[in-house]
């Protein structure tokens, strides 16, 4: 039998092999699996599947998987927790690098700062600040997203951008080297992070005022409680635009009368014009007609251009 150029058969053996040299060079404690639905990894719960999912053991693992990467020309993303994630439905030719181990999930006080791994949850982050008595953190308590994420994205709520409290990023680069950089050092600016575009965020150093615990406690509650009144509980990637300089997107939607439209399984949110929800069985095709949607009517009836916030990727 001869098998075709673009054959799925010759596909799945290009797979194979790429797997079988993936598990020559890694680790027994790396997680490889293949096909995975990356739906299972996004908060929009949408999404086909990626190639090759891969959660390195370790450093050195992650620095192989990159160099491997690179040299053989395979495509890949960092994986967060896939909060500001839309993935197309027909999945990610190529990998998606996972920092789930917990050994990037760590997070120690030190002084006024906080050492945190890159996959650490921003939620624990704002917790151990608390207890550590740091004030300054708060804002990170609902962002529902991992610190790796939160650094690519500059990540901001109630006010403040993650990089507003950086001290200073451990990253690694496509080629497996590692540097320390000051966000001086890195281009910054808002809602993104040009760096993480060449490098992976390995851990991120926090700074935060001495504070009361109580005080700290009060602030959290306080944004919690003004997200819970805002913002939709249902699977959603965040703001889905940016907002633009003349009018901040959620009240734009609003203004033009788009809340609750919807596009199969996909409505803008009636809690908040900026949010696209996931009501059930919505498709990536779904959310992306919505978002068209969204943009035309903005652009025709008020001139304004949406930028989009969310990451999109896949086929
Ligand atoms: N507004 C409306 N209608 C709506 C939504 C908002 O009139 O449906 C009005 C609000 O009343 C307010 C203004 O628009 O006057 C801004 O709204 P909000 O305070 O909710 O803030 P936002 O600019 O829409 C930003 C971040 C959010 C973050 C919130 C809370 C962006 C794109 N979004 O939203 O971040 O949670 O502040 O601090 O900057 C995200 O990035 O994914 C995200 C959710």
């Amino acid at each position: 039998m001869t098998i075709m150029e673009s054959s799925p058969e010759k596909a799945a053996l290009a797979g194979d092999t790429i797997a079988r040299e993936f598990a020559g060079i890694l680790s027994a404690g790396t997680v490889f699996r293949r096909a995975e639905p990356l739906a299972k990894h996004t908060t929009l719960r949408v999404g086909g599947p990626v190639d090759y999912y891969i959660e390195p053991a370790d450093e050195m693992d992650l620095a192989k998987v990159l160099d491997f990467c690179r040299r053989r020309g395979i495509s890949f993303f960092i994986l967060g927790r896939g909060s500001n994630l839309l993935v197309r439905d027909l999945g990610f030719r190529g990998a998606a690098v996972c920092l789930a181990q917990p050994v990037f999930a760590k997070i120690a006080a030190a002084g006024d700062q906080l050492v945190c791994g890159a996959g650490a949850r921003l939620k624990a982050v704002a917790l151990e600040a608390k207890r550590a008595e740091l004030g300054g953190l708060e804002f990170l308590e609902g962002i529902p997203g991992s610190v790796g994420g939160a650094l690519r994205m500059n990540a901001g709520a109630m006010g403040a951008a993650t990089f507003d409290a950086i001290d200073r990023v451990r990253v690694m680069d496509f080629c497996g080297h590692v540097a320390v950089l000051t966000p001086s050092e890195m281009a910054v600016s808002y809602r993104q992070c040009g760096t993480l575009k060449e490098s992976v965020a390995l851990e991120a150093v926090f700074r935060g005022s001495r504070a009361d615990r109580a005080e700290i406690e009060a602030r959290m509650i306080s944004f919690s409680k003004k997200r819970w009144a805002s913002q939709p509980s249902a699977p959603s990637a965040g703001c889905i635009f940016k907002n633009p300089a003349s009018v901040p997107a959620g009240r734009l939607v609003e203004e033009l009368g788009l809340k609750g439209l919807r596009c199969g399984g996909a409505r803008v949110s009636d809690e908040h014009g900026n949010f696209v929800v996931n009501d059930g069985g919505a498709t990536a095709a779904d959310i992306l007609e919505l978002i068209g949607m969204v943009k035309e009517k903005a652009r025709q009836a008020r001139g304004i251009e949406l930028e989009i916030e969310v990451e999109i990727i896949g086929e």
